[in-house]
């Protein structure tokens, strides 16, 4: 029996998880309200609400998983991609208690843990997980890709965006409209009331399988400006309509490509991760690609989309399984691939 904590803090979440034998057992997530005002997070601020959290969060997941801190088999933390100061807390932590409890220690890499979020069983019996190979469309505020998952440890990156990712294209579109950070869930809402067909925005011409947010970004911008200019309460009078069908050409730009690169490469199966899988729209295109595509489809629960460490002890326990142990002089990085 293998019974693995695990330890996130790349970016504004402190959160840790128990799994045993790759079945969740608690998941606790703490955010930091802190950002709220600045219209994104402060990395200082992050590392130093991380710093706080820490401790009662990890105290948490234990008591909720009820198991005593001896039981451990390992911990697993997020070295990388994030935030280096926020990332320096979790990774210090967990040298910390893995010395201090003589368990092994295991980095993982947080974009792997988004795609392995997949793997996260409810209850022992649970067979609902992906078979490989499958792609995984990653889609957060920091990526955009198109994974190509032929292993719990060999994924490749088929295509990825050249500039913005998916996320900050939602957010930065909801900050031109004055909506709050992050507007990607905000955008989501108002869309269930707008008409997604009233504005045509234009979809970027990129080869292959990687995308573009930029020019989206720029032409919603450019096209309010004109429309300000006729009616300064352009805005406020389709913040519906204008949210429906932002959306609707994000999830037409995302879908179009992993349609083409599930064509190409035959791949049936295809799963969605990270926090913009959360949005209803691409949630819905998914089933709509199943039905008329014969895709088999993985959609997360929607507490395994945002940044959390269930993923990470996921991701630990496969590592474990592998006897993929860290160094306790492993450092954490702020930028890495796949
Ligand atoms: O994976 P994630 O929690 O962390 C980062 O990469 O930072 O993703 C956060 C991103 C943000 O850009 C947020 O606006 C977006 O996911 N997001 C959504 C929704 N929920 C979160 N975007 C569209 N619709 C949503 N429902």
């Amino acid at each position: 029996m293998a019974i693995i904590l695990g330890i996130e803090s790349s970016c504004d979440d402190t959160s840790a998880a128990v799994i045993r034998d790759g079945v969740i057992c608690s998941n606790v997530v703490a955010g930091q309200l802190v950002h709220k005002e600045y219209g994104g997070v402060v990395p200082e601020l992050a590392s130093r609400a991380h710093q706080q959290n820490i401790i009662p969060v990890v105290h948490q997941a234990l008591k909720k998983a009820g198991i005593s801190k001896e039981e451990l088999s390992a911990v697993a933390f997020t070295r990388g991609p994030g935030l280096l100061g926020s990332l320096l807390v979790g990774t210090s932590f967990a040298k910390g208690f893995s010395t201090a409890l003589d368990i092994p220690l295991i980095e993982v890499n947080h974009l792997h843990a988004h795609v392995l979020a997949h793997f996260i069983k409810e209850h022992a019996e649970d067979q609902s997980h992906p078979s490989f190979p499958f792609l995984c469309l990653l889609v957060s505020g920091g990526n955009s890709q198109i994974i190509k998952v032929d292993s719990y440890s060999k994924m490749e990156i088929v295509g990825q965006t050249i500039d913005d990712a998916a996320g900050e294209a939602f957010d930065k579109c909801a900050k031109v409209m004055g909506l709050p950070y992050p507007g990607g869930p905000i955008i989501d809402k108002l869309a269930k009331e707008g008409d997604a067909d009233k504005f045509k925005f234009n979809k970027p011409r990129i080869d292959g399988y990687d995308y573009s947010f930029s020019g989206l970004k720029t032409s919603f911008l450019y096209f309010l400006r004109d429309e300000m200019k006729k009616d300064a309460n352009f805005i406020e009078k389709n913040r519906e309509d204008l949210s429906a069908s932002l959306q609707k050409t994000i999830i037409e730009i995302l879908m179009d490509k992993l349609r083409n690169a599930a064509e190409d490469t035959n791949i049936m199966e295809v799963a969605v991760a990270g926090g913009v899988s959360a949005n209803s729209g691409l949630r819905a295109a998914f089933e709509e690609h199943a039905e008329q595509y014969g895709w088999k489809i993985h959609i997360p629960k929607f507490e395994y989309t945002t940044d959390n460490a269930a993923m990470v002890a996921v991701t630990g326990y496969y590592k474990y399984l592998e006897g993929e142990f860290s160094d306790k002089s492993v450092t954490p990085y702020a930028r890495t691939s796949i």
